[in-house]
Order: structure tokens, then C-alpha cells, then sequence
């Protein structure tokens, strides 16, 4: 891997390393241009059918059809968690939220700065946000249902979406986007920055169903309106154009190398089986996730004893595996498993966990 060692960061995190090579190749001229992708027009013909193919492979992925909209936006997921409630939230009617921890948090937060009416039907943390709540109950008319498929510091997942009785999903998929299988027809929106499962930082992803677009106010400032990125098919103004075309090469690769998400996400099943079973078949690391309510993205964990800590992580340096210390805000460790990790990282993250036990237990 000339230098490179198995990275488990949470985001930005690992890209697949043939699209990293793609990118090398390319770098200095794309295409036969004598430009680097760097330097050429977002109007140029060779961009323009970078972003169409893009949108035509995450199509092809998620099994969009006709009515949905792909968008490349800017701003992060956290530009999301304030249009969301400004495009499609509905005069009298409240906005509805499930609180999994952080991200869920911020994204109540915006929705409440903006005044709308916020009901919180359902939240985790009367346990640390350590698992998924199971009852969920939708108010029939809340404008949508906004949940946090992939809780990315607390190591949680909807395994399930909620039945949300014809009120619209939204959901924020910026740790598990691409990871797994999952039926859209529920969602009226879903966003993702790209960082984490598809790509560089720089570009959020949404996809946005054309039902939605009903909704959004006529009066919103342009860069904030959906239909300003629908109707210029996001080009209103110079997107993030390198962004997108790594975001390109990654679903390119999805499709043609790994073969899709059936098969994404069965590697990815093995990849947080052999953590999990492990964690599971001793008593010196603790997993923290309640274990129905587990991630197959973020596998969070805390050693017996905070004193070991340092040492866990020079470890792991010396041993080439990167990335692997928890959120700041909740401390502890945590292995990000995300696409472009493949599964003999993981076999050298348990080999060598279990080497610091026997030495350390
Ligand atoms: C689930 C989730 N949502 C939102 C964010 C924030 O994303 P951004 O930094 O792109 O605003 C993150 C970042 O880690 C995340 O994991």
C-alpha cells in the first residue's frame, strides 16, 4: 500500500484506494483536456458529464426513479439541518424529530431557531443515546419524520425505519449512505455529507422527491431554496467541482468493482461482525452501543481502565491502524468501518486488540 496504513477515521474518512489512484492519474489531465479537473470550467462539456453520470450511478444505487431529484449541495450536513425545516415544513402543522444524540440534537436545534413547532416523538437520552427508540409515534399530520439513520459518535443505527404512516422521512444518512440496502419509497428527502461513506469534503448530497417541492416557500433566500439547486440541476452558481467528481468516481467504483449495494453491504455485515463478535467473546473492551441498536459504520468502545488509553492509541499507530480515537464529546475509542475500509483492516484492529488485552488485562 506504499505507506499507507488502515484508516478508521470517522470522517473525513478512507476512500477506495483505485479511485485515489484514478484521481493521480487524472490529476494533471483529465481526459485528454491538458487541464487538471482543478482547472476546468464547471460549464465545460467534460464536467458536465461528470455530474450527470454521477447522478445517473446514485440513481441507479439507491433505485431512485423519475420523481426524485439528486442534488449536490454546499454548506455540509449542517447546512441540511436548517433547510430541511425552512422547505418543508407546512403552515400549522409541526415538524417531527426522533433525538439519537448530537447530529439529531443539532438538527432539532435549527428547526427551533427558525420558530417552527418541533414535536421530539421520540429520544434516547434517558440512556446516553445508547440504542434506537423502538416506539416512535408520528403525529399523522407532522410535515415529516426527520431521523438520523447513522448515529456516527454514539456508534448507533436505525436498523429499521420508523412505519411513519404516509407522513414523509427525512433522514440525515451522513455515516451510512451507500453502506447497505434500504427501501426509499418512504422518504420524501435525505441528505448526506459526503465525507464520510462517498466522497471528499466539500459536497452534500440530497435527494429530494418532487412532491416536496410543493412545499417550498416562494419567498426563501435563493442559495437556500431546493428549487434553485432542482431547476439549475445544481449549477445555479460554481458547485464543488472536484468534490462531485470524487463523489463520481466513488459511485462508479460501488457499481462496478464492489457490484453495488447488495454487495457493499454484505462485506460490510462481516467487517462489524468480526468486531462486534469479538467484543462480544470477552470482558476487557466494552462495547457501548446497546447491542440491537449497533452500527455497522461506527463501533464504539472503552478500555477497562481511561489510564490505558494513551497507550492503546500509540499502539495502534505502531501497529498502522489510524483514526481509531472516540468523539471528543463522549471520549473512549471508535472504528469507523465505513465502504472504503476493507476487511483485512478490520482482521489487524481485532488481532491487535486482542494482543493489548492479553498484555493489559
Ligand atoms: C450523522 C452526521 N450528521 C451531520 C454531520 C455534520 O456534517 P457536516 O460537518 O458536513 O456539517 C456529521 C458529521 O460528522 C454526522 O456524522
Amino acid at each position: 500500500m506504499g505507506g499507507r496504513i488502515f484508516n478508521f477515521n470517522a470522517g473525513p474518512a478512507a476512500l477506495p484506494l483505485p479511485v485515489l489512484q484514478e484521481i493521480q492519474r487524472e490529476m494533471l489531465d483529465y481526459g485528454g483536456t491538458g487541464m487538471s479537473i482543478l482547472e476546468i470550467s464547471h460549464r465545460s462539456k467534460p464536467f458536465e458529464e461528470i455530474l450527470d453520470d454521477a447522478v445517473v450511478r446514485i440513481k441507479r444505487l439507491l433505485k431512485l426513479d423519475a420523481r426524485h431529484h439528486v442534488l449536490f449541495l454546499q454548506g455540509g450536513a449542517s447546512m441540511q439541518f436548517l433547510m430541511v425545516p425552512m422547505n418543508l415544513a407546512l403552515p400549522g402543522a409541526a415538524v417531527a424529530y426522533v433525538d439519537t444524540g448530537t447530529w439529531s440534537t443539532k438538527a432539532i436545534k435549527e428547526a427551533r431557531n427558525l420558530g417552527k413547532e418541533v414535536a421530539v416523538v421520540a429520544s434516547s437520552q434517558d440512556r446516553d443515546f445508547s440504542y434506537i427508540p423502538k416506539e416512535i409515534p408520528v403525529p399523522s399530520d407532522a410535515a415529516y419524520l426527520h431521523v438520523t439513520s447513522n448515529n456516527t459518535i454514539r456508534g448507533t443505527q436505525f436498523h429499521r425505519f420508523p412505519e411513519s404512516g404516509g407522513v414523509p422521512l427525512v433522514s440525515d444518512m451522513s455515516s451510512d449512505i451507500f453502506s447497505r440496502v434500504f427501501d426509499v419509497e418512504p422518504f420524501g428527502l435525505l441528505y448526506a455529507g459526503a465525507q464520510k461513506n462517498a466522497g471528499p469534503a466539500g459536497v452534500t448530497l440530497v435527494v429530494i422527491r418532487e412532491d416536496m417541492l410543493e412545499r417550498v416557500p416562494k419567498a426563501l433566500p435563493t442559495m437556500l431554496s431546493y428549487r434553485t439547486f432542482v431547476e439549475k440541476k445544481s449549477m445555479f452558481n460554481t458547485p464543488p467541482c472536484f468534490a462531485i467528481y470524487v463523489v463520481r468516481l466513488v459511485v462508479k467504483w460501488l457499481e462496478e468493482t464492489v457490484g453495488g449495494l447488495e454487495a457493499m453491504e454484505r462485506v460490510n455485515r462481516r467487517k462489524a461482525a468480526l468486531l462486534y463478535d469479538y467484543l462480544d467473546s470477552q470482558d476487557f473492551y466494552r462495547g457501548t452501543a446497546q447491542k440491537d441498536s449497533r452500527s455497522l459504520m461506527n463501533v464504539t468502545f472503552l478500555l477497562p481502565d481511561a489510564q490505558l488509553e494513551q497507550a492503546f492509541l500509540e499502539g495502534c499507530a505502531a501497529a498502522g491502524l489510524g483514526g481509531l480515537k472516540g468523539h471528543r464529546s463522549v471520549g473512549g475509542f471508535r472504528a469507523s468501518l465505513y465502504n472504503a475500509v476493507p476487511l483485512e483492516a478490520v482482521e489487524a484492529l481485532v488481532e491487535f486488540m486482542k494482543e493489548f488485552a492479553r498484555k493489559n488485562g
